[in-house]
Protein backbone atom coordinates (compact mmCIF):
# COMPACT_ATOMS: atom_id res chain seq x y z
CA UNK A 1 0.00 0.00 0.00
CA UNK A 2 2.71 2.35 0.79
CA UNK A 3 4.65 1.76 -2.59
CA UNK A 4 1.67 2.17 -4.07
CA UNK A 5 0.86 5.82 -2.07
CA UNK A 6 4.46 6.93 -3.24
CA UNK A 7 3.77 5.53 -7.01
CA UNK A 8 0.33 7.74 -7.23
CA UNK A 9 2.20 10.91 -5.57
CA UNK A 10 5.32 10.89 -7.89
CA UNK A 11 3.47 9.90 -11.13
CA UNK A 12 0.77 12.93 -9.85
CA UNK A 13 3.60 14.89 -9.51
CA UNK A 14 5.79 14.37 -12.86
CA UNK A 15 2.22 14.04 -14.78
CA UNK A 16 1.58 18.03 -13.26
CA UNK A 17 4.70 18.80 -14.64
CA UNK A 18 4.05 18.29 -18.56
CA UNK A 19 0.79 20.53 -17.93
CA UNK A 20 0.72 23.75 -19.83
CA UNK A 21 -3.36 24.46 -20.10
CA UNK A 22 -6.74 25.31 -18.39
CA UNK A 23 -8.05 21.85 -20.21
CA UNK A 24 -4.81 19.55 -19.53
CA UNK A 25 -5.04 20.83 -15.61
CA UNK A 26 -8.62 20.03 -15.60
CA UNK A 27 -7.66 16.76 -17.08
CA UNK A 28 -5.67 16.04 -14.34
CA UNK A 29 -7.41 17.52 -11.33
CA UNK A 30 -10.08 14.48 -12.53
CA UNK A 31 -7.30 11.94 -12.97
CA UNK A 32 -5.23 12.28 -9.58
CA UNK A 33 -7.33 13.57 -7.63
CA UNK A 34 -11.45 12.92 -8.68
CA UNK A 35 -13.42 9.74 -7.37
CA UNK A 36 -11.79 7.32 -9.56
CA UNK A 37 -8.25 7.96 -9.60
CA UNK A 38 -5.28 6.13 -7.87
CA UNK A 39 -5.67 7.63 -4.46
CA UNK A 40 -9.47 7.47 -3.86
CA UNK A 41 -9.35 3.79 -4.62
CA UNK A 42 -7.05 3.39 -2.15
CA UNK A 43 -9.13 5.77 0.10
CA UNK A 44 -11.45 3.07 -0.68
CA UNK A 45 -9.92 0.04 0.19
CA UNK A 46 -8.93 1.37 3.77
CA UNK A 47 -11.39 -1.39 5.10
CA UNK A 48 -9.22 -3.79 3.75
CA UNK A 49 -6.18 -2.70 6.05
CA UNK A 50 -4.98 -4.50 9.55
CA UNK A 51 -5.18 -2.54 12.84
CA UNK A 52 -1.74 -1.83 12.25
CA UNK A 53 -1.17 -0.79 9.12
CA UNK A 54 -4.61 1.63 9.27
CA UNK A 55 -2.74 4.56 11.18
CA UNK A 56 0.20 4.49 9.00
CA UNK A 57 -1.08 4.35 5.40
CA UNK A 58 -3.60 6.32 6.82
CA UNK A 59 -1.32 9.11 7.43
CA UNK A 60 0.75 8.41 4.50
CA UNK A 61 -2.72 8.90 2.14
CA UNK A 62 -3.44 12.15 3.74
CA UNK A 63 0.20 13.29 3.13
CA UNK A 64 -0.03 12.86 -0.31
CA UNK A 65 -3.22 13.97 -1.16
CA UNK A 66 -2.30 17.23 0.54
CA UNK A 67 0.72 17.03 -1.03
CA UNK A 68 -0.95 16.84 -4.88
CA UNK A 69 -3.79 19.28 -3.84
CA UNK A 70 -0.89 21.90 -2.87
CA UNK A 71 1.19 21.08 -6.05
CA UNK A 72 -2.21 21.75 -8.05
CA UNK A 73 -3.31 24.95 -6.55
CA UNK A 74 0.53 26.10 -7.13
CA UNK A 75 0.32 24.82 -10.60
CA UNK A 76 -2.96 26.83 -11.21
CA UNK A 77 -2.01 30.17 -9.52
CA UNK A 78 1.70 29.92 -11.56
CA UNK A 79 -0.45 29.28 -14.56
CA UNK A 80 -2.86 32.01 -14.05
CA UNK A 81 0.03 34.41 -13.41
CA UNK A 82 1.41 33.59 -16.69
CA UNK A 83 -2.02 34.30 -18.79
CA UNK A 84 -2.25 37.34 -16.63
CA UNK A 85 1.17 38.53 -17.82
CA UNK A 86 0.84 37.40 -21.38
CA UNK A 87 -2.64 39.57 -21.70
CA UNK A 88 -0.81 42.30 -20.55
CA UNK A 89 2.24 42.02 -22.78
CA UNK A 90 -0.17 40.81 -25.59
CA UNK A 91 -3.19 42.96 -25.03
CA UNK A 92 -1.64 46.29 -24.74
CA UNK A 93 -3.09 49.40 -24.57
CA UNK A 94 -1.26 51.61 -27.15
CA UNK A 95 -2.81 55.42 -25.55
CA UNK A 96 -0.31 57.00 -27.94
CA UNK A 97 -2.24 55.95 -31.23
CA UNK A 98 -3.81 59.27 -32.67
CA UNK A 99 -7.87 60.09 -31.68
CA UNK A 100 -10.01 59.35 -34.61
CA UNK A 101 -10.55 62.87 -35.83
CA UNK A 102 -14.51 63.86 -35.66
CA UNK A 103 -15.45 65.48 -39.09
CA UNK A 104 -16.15 69.44 -38.01
CA UNK A 105 -18.96 70.80 -40.12
CA UNK A 106 -18.40 74.30 -41.30
CA UNK A 107 -20.63 76.98 -42.96
CA UNK A 108 -20.91 77.18 -46.77
CA UNK A 109 -19.02 79.67 -48.47
CA UNK A 110 -22.10 81.29 -49.80
CA UNK A 111 -23.36 81.68 -46.19
CA UNK A 112 -19.77 83.05 -45.12
CA UNK A 113 -20.14 85.44 -47.37
CA UNK A 114 -24.00 86.08 -46.59
CA UNK A 115 -22.88 86.59 -42.94
CA UNK A 116 -20.04 89.43 -43.87
CA UNK A 117 -22.26 91.31 -46.15
CA UNK A 118 -25.07 91.01 -43.52
CA UNK A 119 -22.40 92.49 -41.08
CA UNK A 120 -21.16 95.37 -43.12
CA UNK A 121 -24.52 96.82 -44.07
CA UNK A 122 -25.84 95.93 -40.26
CA UNK A 123 -23.05 98.38 -39.47
CA UNK A 124 -24.08 101.17 -41.53
CA UNK A 125 -27.72 100.17 -39.68
CA UNK A 126 -29.74 98.24 -42.51
CA UNK A 127 -32.00 95.33 -41.54
CA UNK A 128 -32.06 92.19 -43.31
CA UNK A 129 -35.97 91.92 -44.76
CA UNK A 130 -36.40 88.30 -46.43
CA UNK A 131 -38.83 88.07 -48.84
CA UNK A 132 -40.43 84.63 -50.99
CA UNK A 133 -39.00 82.99 -53.74
CA UNK A 134 -42.31 81.80 -55.29
CA UNK A 135 -43.60 85.11 -56.50
CA UNK A 136 -46.14 86.68 -59.02
CA UNK A 137 -45.12 87.89 -62.57
CA UNK A 138 -47.20 91.16 -60.77
CA UNK A 139 -44.11 91.76 -58.06
CA UNK A 140 -41.17 90.17 -60.00
CA UNK A 141 -42.14 92.26 -63.17
CA UNK A 142 -45.07 94.59 -63.45
CA UNK A 143 -45.32 96.50 -60.10
CA UNK A 144 -41.32 97.20 -60.55
CA UNK A 145 -42.46 99.28 -63.36
CA UNK A 146 -41.86 96.06 -66.34
CA UNK A 147 -44.89 95.94 -68.13
CA UNK A 148 -46.27 92.41 -69.75
CA UNK A 149 -44.40 92.30 -73.12
CA UNK A 150 -41.70 94.91 -71.89
CA UNK A 151 -38.72 94.25 -73.98
CA UNK A 152 -36.47 94.27 -70.36
CA UNK A 153 -38.48 91.53 -69.31
CA UNK A 154 -35.59 89.62 -71.74
CA UNK A 155 -32.62 90.06 -69.50
CA UNK A 156 -34.30 87.86 -66.98
CA UNK A 157 -36.18 84.92 -68.86
CA UNK A 158 -37.52 82.62 -66.39
CA UNK A 159 -39.25 79.44 -65.13
CA UNK A 160 -43.05 80.21 -64.99
CA UNK A 161 -45.86 77.91 -63.07
CA UNK A 162 -48.41 76.67 -65.13
CA UNK A 163 -51.47 78.47 -63.47
CA UNK A 164 -54.70 77.99 -64.46
CA UNK A 165 -56.53 81.60 -64.90
CA UNK A 166 -54.30 83.64 -63.83
CA UNK A 167 -53.76 85.11 -67.18
CA UNK A 168 -51.04 87.68 -67.41
CA UNK A 169 -50.16 87.19 -63.82
CA UNK A 170 -48.28 83.67 -63.36
CA UNK A 171 -46.03 82.43 -61.07
CA UNK A 172 -43.15 82.44 -61.25
CA UNK A 173 -39.88 81.48 -59.14
CA UNK A 174 -38.05 85.03 -58.83
CA UNK A 175 -35.80 86.29 -61.17
CA UNK A 176 -33.96 88.52 -58.74
CA UNK A 177 -34.48 89.99 -55.20
CA UNK A 178 -36.56 93.44 -56.30
CA UNK A 179 -39.78 92.02 -55.94
CA UNK A 180 -39.10 91.88 -52.44
CA UNK A 181 -39.19 95.92 -51.95
CA UNK A 182 -42.53 95.88 -52.94
CA UNK A 183 -43.55 93.88 -50.57
CA UNK A 184 -41.58 95.79 -47.82
CA UNK A 185 -42.64 99.02 -49.03
CA UNK A 186 -46.49 98.23 -48.47
CA UNK A 187 -45.67 96.00 -45.25
CA UNK A 188 -44.30 99.65 -43.86
CA UNK A 189 -46.12 102.28 -45.37
CA UNK A 190 -49.41 99.62 -44.04
CA UNK A 191 -47.99 100.40 -40.80
CA UNK A 192 -48.99 104.13 -41.20
CA UNK A 193 -50.32 105.00 -44.24
CA UNK A 194 -50.42 108.71 -43.96
CA UNK A 195 -47.16 109.35 -42.52
CA UNK A 196 -44.92 106.00 -43.49
CA UNK A 197 -41.66 104.94 -41.63
CA UNK A 198 -38.68 105.49 -43.22
CA UNK A 199 -37.03 101.98 -44.60
CA UNK A 200 -33.38 101.03 -44.70
CA UNK A 201 -32.97 97.12 -45.50
CA UNK A 202 -31.30 94.32 -47.21
CA UNK A 203 -32.99 91.42 -49.03
CA UNK A 204 -30.76 88.43 -49.58
CA UNK A 205 -31.88 85.18 -50.74
CA UNK A 206 -32.20 82.64 -53.98
CA UNK A 207 -33.26 83.61 -57.29
CA UNK A 208 -34.10 81.65 -60.69
CA UNK A 209 -33.84 82.23 -63.79
CA UNK A 210 -33.38 80.28 -67.37
CA UNK A 211 -29.93 80.41 -67.91
CA UNK A 212 -27.40 78.59 -70.58
CA UNK A 213 -25.03 78.09 -67.98
CA UNK A 214 -21.60 78.41 -67.74
CA UNK A 215 -18.78 79.54 -65.05
CA UNK A 216 -20.81 82.79 -64.48
CA UNK A 217 -24.37 81.50 -65.49
CA UNK A 218 -26.03 79.43 -62.94
CA UNK A 219 -29.84 78.67 -62.81
CA UNK A 220 -29.88 79.72 -59.51
CA UNK A 221 -27.87 82.23 -57.44
CA UNK A 222 -28.33 84.23 -54.34
CA UNK A 223 -28.97 88.46 -54.83
CA UNK A 224 -28.61 91.03 -52.19
CA UNK A 225 -30.94 94.01 -52.66
CA UNK A 226 -30.89 97.16 -51.11
CA UNK A 227 -33.60 99.77 -50.70
CA UNK A 228 -33.90 102.89 -48.51
CA UNK A 229 -36.40 105.13 -48.52
CA UNK A 230 -37.81 108.48 -46.57
CA UNK A 231 -37.46 111.89 -47.34
CA UNK A 232 -34.61 113.46 -48.95
CA UNK A 233 -32.80 111.00 -50.37
CA UNK A 234 -30.41 111.41 -53.00
CA UNK A 235 -28.19 109.82 -55.28
CA UNK A 236 -25.53 110.92 -53.25
CA UNK A 237 -26.34 108.61 -50.45
CA UNK A 238 -26.44 106.24 -53.12
CA UNK A 239 -22.87 106.56 -54.06
CA UNK A 240 -21.66 107.25 -49.96
CA UNK A 241 -23.42 104.20 -48.79
CA UNK A 242 -21.80 101.91 -52.18
CA UNK A 243 -18.46 103.50 -51.52
CA UNK A 244 -18.46 102.82 -47.73
CA UNK A 245 -19.30 99.33 -48.25
CA UNK A 246 -17.09 98.42 -50.57
CA UNK A 247 -14.01 99.58 -48.24
CA UNK A 248 -16.03 97.65 -45.65
CA UNK A 249 -15.54 94.91 -47.12
CA UNK A 250 -12.66 94.86 -49.67
CA UNK A 251 -10.36 97.20 -47.57
CA UNK A 252 -10.01 100.97 -47.11
CA UNK A 253 -8.75 101.89 -50.09
CA UNK A 254 -10.85 100.35 -52.26
CA UNK A 255 -12.48 102.56 -54.96
CA UNK A 256 -16.15 102.25 -56.33
CA UNK A 257 -17.15 103.60 -60.15
CA UNK A 258 -20.77 103.92 -61.37
CA UNK A 259 -21.71 103.77 -64.73
CA UNK A 260 -24.71 104.97 -66.70
CA UNK A 261 -27.58 102.43 -66.81
CA UNK A 262 -31.15 101.23 -67.42
CA UNK A 263 -33.60 99.32 -64.90
CA UNK A 264 -37.25 99.81 -65.38
CA UNK A 265 -37.57 100.24 -61.62
CA UNK A 266 -34.93 102.77 -60.90
CA UNK A 267 -34.68 106.56 -62.62
CA UNK A 268 -31.83 107.28 -62.82
CA UNK A 269 -29.80 103.73 -62.89
CA UNK A 270 -26.04 103.20 -62.59
CA UNK A 271 -24.10 99.71 -62.39
CA UNK A 272 -21.63 100.23 -60.03
CA UNK A 273 -17.75 98.34 -60.15
CA UNK A 274 -14.72 98.03 -57.51
CA UNK A 275 -11.92 99.05 -58.44
CA UNK A 276 -10.01 95.24 -58.36
CA UNK A 277 -8.51 94.32 -55.13
CA UNK A 278 -6.79 91.18 -56.64
CA UNK A 279 -4.60 93.72 -58.02
CA UNK A 280 -5.19 96.99 -56.43
CA UNK A 281 -6.53 98.34 -60.16
CA UNK A 282 -3.50 97.77 -62.53
CA UNK A 283 -5.52 94.96 -64.47
CA UNK A 284 -5.24 90.94 -64.24
CA UNK A 285 -6.90 88.22 -65.49
CA UNK A 286 -9.98 87.97 -63.57
CA UNK A 287 -10.93 91.66 -63.92
CA UNK A 288 -9.05 92.89 -67.23
CA UNK A 289 -9.16 96.79 -67.05
CA UNK A 290 -8.90 96.70 -63.39
CA UNK A 291 -12.75 96.90 -61.87
CA UNK A 292 -14.77 94.63 -61.01
CA UNK A 293 -18.57 94.81 -62.07
CA UNK A 294 -20.40 94.27 -58.93
CA UNK A 295 -24.11 94.62 -59.72
CA UNK A 296 -26.80 97.71 -60.54
CA UNK A 297 -28.17 100.82 -58.78
CA UNK A 298 -30.54 103.85 -58.84
CA UNK A 299 -32.91 105.85 -57.14
CA UNK A 300 -36.37 104.20 -56.78
CA UNK A 301 -38.81 104.80 -59.56
CA UNK A 302 -41.95 107.04 -58.66
CA UNK A 303 -44.21 104.65 -59.65
CA UNK A 304 -42.27 102.27 -57.78
CA UNK A 305 -42.47 104.25 -54.98
CA UNK A 306 -46.10 104.67 -55.28
CA UNK A 307 -46.73 100.56 -55.96
CA UNK A 308 -44.97 100.41 -52.21
CA UNK A 309 -47.59 102.78 -50.51
CA UNK A 310 -44.90 105.87 -50.56
CA UNK A 311 -45.76 109.20 -51.91
CA UNK A 312 -43.17 110.65 -54.66
CA UNK A 313 -43.53 113.77 -54.24
CA UNK A 314 -42.69 113.37 -50.43
CA UNK A 315 -40.21 110.25 -50.46
CA UNK A 316 -37.66 109.34 -52.51
CA UNK A 317 -35.05 106.29 -52.39
CA UNK A 318 -31.95 104.22 -53.93
CA UNK A 319 -31.90 100.55 -54.30
CA UNK A 320 -29.26 98.07 -55.31
CA UNK A 321 -28.92 95.05 -56.29
CA UNK A 322 -25.81 92.31 -57.02
CA UNK A 323 -24.74 88.73 -56.88
CA UNK A 324 -23.61 87.26 -53.75
CA UNK A 325 -21.75 84.12 -55.72
CA UNK A 326 -20.05 87.14 -57.41
CA UNK A 327 -18.18 88.67 -54.39
CA UNK A 328 -17.64 85.30 -53.28
CA UNK A 329 -15.80 83.82 -56.30
CA UNK A 330 -13.99 87.17 -56.49
CA UNK A 331 -13.14 86.86 -52.61
CA UNK A 332 -11.67 83.00 -52.53
CA UNK A 333 -10.52 83.23 -56.37
CA UNK A 334 -13.76 80.50 -57.06
CA UNK A 335 -13.17 80.36 -61.07
CA UNK A 336 -16.72 78.72 -61.91
CA UNK A 337 -19.91 79.32 -60.15
CA UNK A 338 -21.30 75.65 -60.59
CA UNK A 339 -19.34 74.85 -57.75
CA UNK A 340 -21.80 76.46 -55.34
CA UNK A 341 -24.36 74.32 -55.35
CA UNK A 342 -22.66 70.98 -56.50
CA UNK A 343 -21.85 69.70 -53.20
CA UNK A 344 -18.67 68.44 -53.62
CA UNK A 345 -16.56 67.98 -50.42
CA UNK A 346 -13.18 68.83 -52.48
CA UNK A 347 -14.58 72.36 -53.22
CA UNK A 348 -16.55 72.76 -49.63
CA UNK A 349 -13.77 71.64 -47.54
CA UNK A 350 -11.66 74.19 -48.57
CA UNK A 351 -13.70 77.09 -46.85
N1 LIG B 1 -32.73 93.38 -60.01
C1 LIG B 1 -31.60 93.64 -60.88
C2 LIG B 1 -31.15 92.37 -61.55
O1 LIG B 1 -31.31 91.34 -61.01
C3 LIG B 1 -30.44 94.22 -60.10
C4 LIG B 1 -30.74 95.59 -59.59
C5 LIG B 1 -30.41 96.68 -60.35
C6 LIG B 1 -31.35 95.77 -58.37
C7 LIG B 1 -30.69 97.96 -59.90
C8 LIG B 1 -31.63 97.05 -57.90
C9 LIG B 1 -31.28 98.15 -58.69
O2 LIG B 1 -32.22 97.27 -56.73
O3 LIG B 1 -31.56 99.41 -58.22
O4 LIG B 1 -30.63 92.43 -62.63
Amino acid sequence: MLDKLNDVESTGLDALQAVQDEAALEAWRVAHLGRSSGLMQIFSQFGELSKEEKPVVGKRANEVKKALEVAFGAKAEQMRQAALKRSLEQEQLDVTLPGRRLPLGRLHPDTQIQRELFRVFGEMGFQVYRSREVESDEYNFQLLNFPVGHPARDMQDTYFIEAEGRGDNPIVLRTHTSPGQIHAMREYSARDPQDPPSVRIILPGMCYRYEQTDARHETQFDQLEGLAVGPGITFSNLKGTLADFARRMFGQDTRTRFRASFFPFTEPSAEFDIECFLCGGKGCAVCGGGWLEIGGSGMVHPVVLKNGGYDPARFTGFAFGFGIQRIAMLKYGITDIRYFWENDLQFLEQF
